[in-house]
């Protein structure tokens, strides 16, 4: 597997032609995930991995698919916030290109309904440091059509050019996501998340929002109260008890909103 290596936005990368998985990529080279900003890209990723074990897939040369390391200094519990976050900055830096993108718990970004954007964080001890090292692996769909990808994925997906952004690549958006990565990271790091979670709400647009949340016991229903401490989704459900949604997916319990 030969690379090529580079600098971009002052970020060391690795640019790998094909690559099975870039988060796999790093894990199995901890002496990476000494250097936070190390950067692991691939055009084309062929085992990408999902939240909750499932695949995550891409075309050739079609999609962004990389993972960046990062040394938050944070309590561990609030590691879940980054993978929050992390939505905000793709967010910021798709909308520059004219379309309209959102957030939905925890970090999928869509255009209209369809998913544009996943992210996998996942953190690892190191030798170095008393925190560990979180791996953020960002995948998203950039050019091309939903219909190139697997049918079963064609309604539930899009591309940021088949939503009408114009000259975009995946070698012309990574510094620009890349970038706004690091505004979203001194953001957190200097005022903390107020403000974050302020920008995070609205652009999701799920506080008040009745949603369906998937939890051991099966499928339920509860309304977005809002974001807690560590990056939990706050739900009231209809006997008033707010409860912290941690893991499982969450739908709009009407699709079309
Ligand atoms: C999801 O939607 O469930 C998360 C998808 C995360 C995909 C990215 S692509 C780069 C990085 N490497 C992986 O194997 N997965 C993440």
């Amino acid at each position: 597997m030969s690379f090529e290596k580079f600098e971009i936005e002052g970020h060391p990368v690795r640019w790998f032609l094909e690559l099975p998985s870039t988060n796999t990529y790093l894990k199995e080279h901890p002496e990476l995930l000494d250097e936070a900003g190390q950067v692991v890209v691939t055009s084309h990723q062929t085992a990408g991995r999902g939240r909750r074990g499932r695949l995550y897939w891409s075309l050739p040369g079609k999609n962004l698919t990389f993972s960046l390391v990062l040394h938050p200094e944070c309590p561990q519990a609030q590691l879940t916030l980054y993978a929050l976050w992390s939505g905000i900055a793709v967010v910021r830096s798709l909308e520059v290109l004219g379309v309209a993108p959102r957030l939905k718990w925890p970090n999928d970004v869509l255009i209209g309904n369809r998913k544009v954007c996943g992210i996998l964080a996942e953190s690892v001890w190191t030798k170095q440091g008393n925190c560990p090292a979180l791996i953020l692996g960002i995948g998203i769909n950039v050019l091309g059509q939903p219909q190139e990808f697997p049918a079963e994925l064609w309604s539930m997906i899009t591309t940021v050019a088949a939503s009408g952004a114009k000259e975009v690549t995946p070698e012309t958006l990574l510094p620009q996501v890349l970038q706004a990565l690091d505004a979203v990271d001194r953001q957190f790091r200097e005022q903390g998340m107020a403000t974050l979670r302020e920008e995070w709400l609205q652009r999701s647009g799920m506080l008040g929002n009745a949603v369906r949340f998937e939890q051991q016991e099966g499928w339920k229903t509860g309304v977005v109260a809002g974001i807690g401490p560590e990056g939990a989704l706050l739900l009231e459900l209809t006997s008033g008890e707010v409860i912290s949604h941690i893991s499982g997916d969450v739908e709009w319990t009407n699709k079309e909103e």
